[in-house]
């Protein structure tokens, strides 16, 4: 993140710096917004049509209207991706109600703000591929839409500083005896040789790597399940992984501090992490699975 860096706020491409958004804002102050994270390999926006779907479902769930049509938001992407220098970026859009005097009820005839970022993609260290990542579990105690992808993060937020308060890279919680997902990405078991996913609905945000990891896994052969996953089927898993726009698959190999299976990345993560990079490899080159 650089001051220079072009955001767009609103019709415009400015500096970063210049980009002001009023006191009033409903998503200053209510958390009133929604937002997606996309992840662009050789300047080409991974799996955008999914990323493009997710935002209109999080604006419908809101009642917040749609500030511009599928082309007019892949313009904005591609706009804005071409105005950087680099080639792997992540979007970051967020869309607020709009301003307006503080009341809870939706003002009326306001119009939403929006906002776009790009920023150049962190690789992501090696040793989380080699190693893993130490992980922590925790209650959820996050709201009951964690299916819209909304800017009210809080719960999420103070999630993720337990993780990092306890040394852990990230969390995994549950809702009582179930599995939801992580304080910012999702989470997948693996037994006995398959992989297994927590049912999509409002108790976790539905990644787009939920889809891409079911086509990644039929592709490899591997069993894959939706259901719901108890703690003993975490405690208890050969191997864990976790996914995210950012992290895209990663390796969970210690767990409350524990070792998970025999502590180092098993071999159903191994290939679906080498099918995740052929599928970027595909998509950065317009071709092949994951290219929309
Ligand atoms: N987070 N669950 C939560 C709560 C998330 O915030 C995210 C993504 C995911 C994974 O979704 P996807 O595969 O579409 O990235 C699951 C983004 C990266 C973020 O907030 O920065």
């Amino acid at each position: 993140m650089t001051d220079d860096q072009t955001v767009y706020l609103n019709g415009e491409f400015m500096p970063l710096a210049e980009a002001r958004v009023p006191v009033l804002d409903r998503g200053f102050i209510f958390g009133d917004g929604v937002y997606e994270v996309v992840p662009v390999y050789g300047r080409v926006p991974f799996r955008w049509t999914q990323h493009h779907a997710r935002l209109e479902r999080s604006l419908g769930k809101l009642r917040i209207d749609d500030p511009m049509d599928a082309a007019g938001w892949r313009g904005l992407v591609d706009a804005l991706i071409a105005r950087h220098p680099w080639d792997d970026q992540f979007v970051y859009i967020q869309v607020t109600r709009g301003v307006a005097k503080r009341d809870h009820a939706f003002p009326k005839g306001i119009t939403p703000t929006v906002f776009a970022m790009s920023s150049p993609l962190p690789v992501l260290p090696a040793e989380q591929i080699t190693e893993g990542l130490a992980v922590i579990t925790l209650p959820d105690e996050r709201w009951l839409h964690c299916d819209v992808k909304s800017t009210s993060l809080l719960g999420n937020v103070l999630a993720r500083q337990a993780a990092v308060d306890a040394g852990a890279a990230e969390c995994v919680m549950f809702r009582g005896d179930r599995l939801t997902e992580c304080s910012s990405s999702n989470f997948w078991v693996v037994r006995d040789g398959g992989v297994l996913a927590p049912p999509k609905d409002n108790l976790i945000l539905e990644g787009i790597r939920y889809g891409l990891m079911q086509e990644l896994c039929e592709a490899e052969g591997l069993p894959f399940s939706v259901r719901e996953i108890t703690r003993d089927e975490v405690l208890t898993a050969d191997e864990l992984m976790l996914s995210s726009a950012t992290k895209e698959v990663l390796p969970v190999t210690r767990l409350d501090g524990r070792p998970v299976g025999d502590g180092r990345p098993g071999p159903v993560f191994r290939r679906l992490h080498a099918a995740y990079q052929r599928a970027k490899a595909a998509s950065a080159a317009g071709a092949g699975l994951a290219v929309h």
